[in-house]
C-alpha cells in the first residue's frame, strides 16, 4: 500500500510507520520536523497541518490509506480530510474514548454516544475528548464509509509521549518503598501501541470502515506494577495505600500518581470500554509484562520521552518528599 501518516515520528504514528515499512508498505510522512525525527525508510513531506499552503503540498499524490495521528481540532482535520478525499482511498483516524459523552463516568459500549461538536469546529469550542468528536465527524464528512475511526483506550509502550509508564518505571527502579496507590486487584485496560498499529493496518488493508473501540491487555493495577519491580530488578517494595487515603492526602488521580483512578463516581466506566467490533475484527493485544519490558529496554537504551502536551495534562508523577510524606503517614496510622 502507499501511506500517508499524518505525524509519524513520536509514538502511535512512529509505530504505525515501523509496521507499516516492517509490511513492505510504502510510507509517506507529514510532519513539521521539530519534535523528533522520522522513522527511516519513510519519505517526509515537511508542513504545518494547519497552514493550507503547507498541506498543498499532499495535492496531486495519491496514498490507498491515510493514517491521522495527530488531529485534535475538527476545523483543521477537515481541512486534511477535504483535500486527501478524492486522491486517497481510506482515512483512519486516530480518535480517543475521550470522544464519547459517557466516558469515564459510565461504562461504553461500541454504541455509546459522542459529543456533538460540530466538524467545522475551532480549537478554542471545547476540551480534548468534544474535539476529538467533532475531528471524527470533519473525517466522516470527507470520506464516509472509507473512514475508519479508531478510539484507543490508554495507551502504553517504547516512545510513550505522556510519561506515564516511563515515570513508574523509573520511580520503582530507584527502589526503596513505593507508593503504590488504590487497590491491586483494580481491574485496568491498556493497549500497547505496536498493538494498535498493527491492528489499524490490518483493518485498512482489509477496507475496514467505521468505529471502533480499541483497547484491550485487560490487567490489574498489582500486575503491571508487579511488573516494574520485575524487569527493572529493583529492590522496590510496593505499599498499597487506600484510594480514601491518598485523596485525604491530596494526591491528583491520573497525574500525580499516573494510572491511578480511585474508585469515584467520576472514573467507574474508566476501564470498563467495551471493544467486542474491534476484537471481532481481529483486534489482539500482547501480555502488559512485553509492554512494561519493552518500555524499560527503550528506556534504557537512552530513550527519553518527548513530552506530547495534547491533553494539557499536568506534570507527571508525584514528588518524592509528598510521597515519603505520605508513607509515613501511612505506616503511622493509627499510632496517635
Ligand atoms: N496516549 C494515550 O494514552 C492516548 C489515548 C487515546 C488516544 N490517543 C491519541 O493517540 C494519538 C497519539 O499520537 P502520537 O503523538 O503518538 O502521534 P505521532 O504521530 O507519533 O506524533 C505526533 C506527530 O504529529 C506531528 N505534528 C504535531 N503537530 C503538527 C502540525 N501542526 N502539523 C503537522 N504535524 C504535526 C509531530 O511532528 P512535529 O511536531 O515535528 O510536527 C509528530 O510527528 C493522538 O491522536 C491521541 O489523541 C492517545
Amino acid at each position: 500500500m502507499r501511506l500517508l501518516i499524518i505525524g509519524g515520528t513520536e509514538f502511535v504514528g512512529r509505530a504505525v510507520a515501523e509496521e507499516a515499512l516492517r509490511r513492505g508498505h510504502e510510507v509517506t510522512t507529514f510532519n513539521r520536523g521539530v519534535t523528533a525525527p522520522d522513522v527511516p525508510g519513510v519519505r517526509p513531506v515537511r508542513g504545518d497541518r494547519a497552514q493550507d499552503a503547507d498541506l498543498d503540498r499532499l495535492r496531486g499524490q495519491e496514498w490507498d490509506v491515510v493514517v491521522d495521528t495527530c488531529g485534535y481540532v475538527p476545523e483543521v482535520v477537515g481541512r486534511a480530510a477535504r483535500l486527501l478525499a478524492g486522491s486517497s482511498g481510506r482515512y483512519v483516524f486516530v480518535s480517543s474514548v475521550s470522544a464519547c459523552v459517557a466516558w469515564p463516568k459510565e461504562r461504553i459500549t461500541d454504541d455509546t454516544p459522542r459529543y456533538d461538536c460540530p466538524a467545522d469546529a475551532r480549537a478554542d469550542a471545547g476540551e480534548y475528548g468534544y474535539l476529538k468528536a467533532g475531528c471524527e465527524r470533519a473525517v466522516e464528512e470527507a470520506f464516509g464509509d472509507r473512514a475508519l475511526v479508531v478510539r484507543p483506550g490508554l495507551i502504553l509502550g517504547p516512545y510513550e509521549n505522556v510519561g506515564r509508564l516511563p515515570w513508574w518505571l523509573r520511580r520503582v527502579a530507584r527502589g526503596g518503598q513505593v507508593l503504590a496507590p488504590g487497590d491491586p486487584d483494580t481491574r485496568m485496560q491498556l493497549i500497547d501501541a505496536r498493538d494498535l498499529a498493527a491492528w489499524m493496518l490490518d483493518a485498512a488493508e482489509r477496507g475496514l470502515g467505521g468505529v471502533f473501540h480499541a483497547t484491550g491487555g485487560n490487567t490489574t493495577m498489582g500486575r503491571w506494577l508487579a511488573a516494574c519491580v520485575e524487569v527493572t530488578g529493583a529492590d522496590a517494595e510496593l505499599v498499597w495505600v487506600p484510594d480514601r487515603f491518598l485523596l485525604d492526602h491530596q494526591v491528583r488521580p491520573w497525574t500525580e500518581l499516573p494510572l491511578w483512578r480511585p474508585d469515584l463516581p467520576e472514573y467507574a466506566g474508566a476501564w470498563e470500554v467495551e471493544t467486542a467490533r474491534a476484537e471481532a475484527a481481529g483486534l489482539r493485544t500482547r501480555p502488559v509484562r512485553d509492554t512494561v519490558r519493552d518500555t524499560w529496554e527503550w528506556l534504557r537504551g537512552g530513550g527519553e520521552p518527548v513530552i506530547h502536551d495534547y491533553a494539557q495534562l499536568p506534570e507527571h508523577g508525584i514528588d518524592p518528599g509528598k510521597e515519603q510524606r505520605i508513607l509515613t503517614a501511612w505506616r503511622s496510622r493509627g499510632a496517635a
